[in-house]
């Protein structure tokens, strides 16, 4: 039994972070960003929200969309490396907020990649045939983890969520078909956020070193970027027996323009095959992919049997494609 996706759903802050209002913060400038990152702007969540709130507003549209209870959700997969808190986890605040009452929930941290890794645990318990309607939300409130002091990172992420309805599919054809997953813990020097955890609780130290902030080497990220979506792209699709040309959209997490189109070359697909809205969020890592998700539906680039690809890169490393066939 393959799952399908029966409902999509996005949300943003708004209140918009721009380039201009970076040139204020930072020593930065509009062309140096558009250039380097191709974002235009970012949402910022209020300081007084956590992550939790976005996820509830998604989790609230994608039952309302779908016509159905909170009480028919089995189970709530949340993507997130920015929980409100470390213990409990995000998504059983979801559960509580929205009254979901029967259902259970955990909170999957892999980075950017989050949302394909959540997508497929879900796929395997609707394979497993219990759970028959899933929620899987990607959020992330990094305004909480970037220093705008820091020129380098301050200009690359927002905050954002997005999510899907999973539930069992009547025609094997459709849903989820096939996937690659990876991860390499080697590069958790080169994108990290050090102090907080259990290794360096947090200390007047760790405070003045600036150490609850987000780390990251940005060419070696970008290298294996590049590199990591590119070769799980072109497996998975051989292994499929597909060629680019078969795939009708391509989402890529969005982190950097350059990165996809970069991908897009080596992978072979041309632009308008890719959806692309990193110039307006940034990137909100485990909530790229649903949110751009949930724009190419709402924007009618996704129709009934379209072959489509989500590939991601993060914090691990972790990595990996998605391949689906649209079901509604
Ligand atoms: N504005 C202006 N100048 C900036 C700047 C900013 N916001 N940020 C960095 N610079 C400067 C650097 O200090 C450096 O100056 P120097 O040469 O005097 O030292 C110069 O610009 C070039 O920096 P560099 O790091 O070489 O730029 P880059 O071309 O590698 O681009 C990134 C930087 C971060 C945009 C790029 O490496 C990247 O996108 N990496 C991947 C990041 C990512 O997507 N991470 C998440 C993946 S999940």
């Amino acid at each position: 039994m393959r799952g399908i996706i029966t409902a999509t759903a996005h949300y943003v802050p708004d209140k918009r972070l721009t380039n201009k209002d970076l040139e204020k913060m930072v020593d930065t400038n509009d062309e140096w960003i558009t250039t380097r990152t191709g974002i235009k702007e970012r949402r910022i969540l209020d300081q007084d929200k956590g992550a939790s709130y976005m996820a509830n507003r998604v989790a609230e549209k994608l039952i309302e969309k779908r016509g159905i209870s909170a009480d028919e959700i089995d189970l709530i997969i949340l993507a997130t490396a920015t929980p409100d808190m470390y213990v409990p986890s995000a998504s059983a605040l979801v559960q509580n907020n929205i009254k979901a009452n029967n259902c259970w929930a955990f909170d999957i941290n892999a980075g950017c990649s989050g949302f394909i890794y959540a997508l497929i645990t879900a796929s395997k318990f609707i394979a497993a045939g219990k759970e028959k309607k899933i929620i899987i939300i990607g959020v992330e409130k990094l305004s909480a983890y970037v220093d705008y002091e820091d020129r380098n990172l301050c200009v690359l992420f927002g905050d954002g969520a997005g999510g899907v309805l999973l539930e069992p599919g009547e025609d094997d054809q459709y849903g989820i078909q096939d996937y690659i997953l990876r991860t390499d813990g080697k590069g958790a020097q080169y994108l990290n956020l050090k102090a907080g955890g259990s290794i360096m609780p947090a200390s007047i130290a760790t405070v003045s070193n600036k150490l609850h902030y987000l780390y990251q080497d940005g060419k070696i990220v970008f290298k294996f970027a590049v590199k990591g979506i590119t070769d799980t792209f072109l497996r998975l699709i051989k292994q499929n027996g597909l060629i680019a040309d078969d795939i009708d959209l391509f989402i890529p997490h969005q982190a950097n323009y350059r990165i996809i189109s970069a991908v897009g070359e080596k992978i072979g697909l041309p632009a308008e095959k890719i959806m692309v809205n990193v110039q307006k969020y940034g990137n909100t890592s485990a909530a790229t992919i649903p949110i751009a998700m949930s724009e190419a539906y709402d924007e009618k680039r996704i129709k009934k049997g379209d072959k489509i690809v989500l590939s991601a890169f993060g914090a691990g490393f972790t990595w990996g494609s998605v391949l689906l066939n649209w079901a509604k």
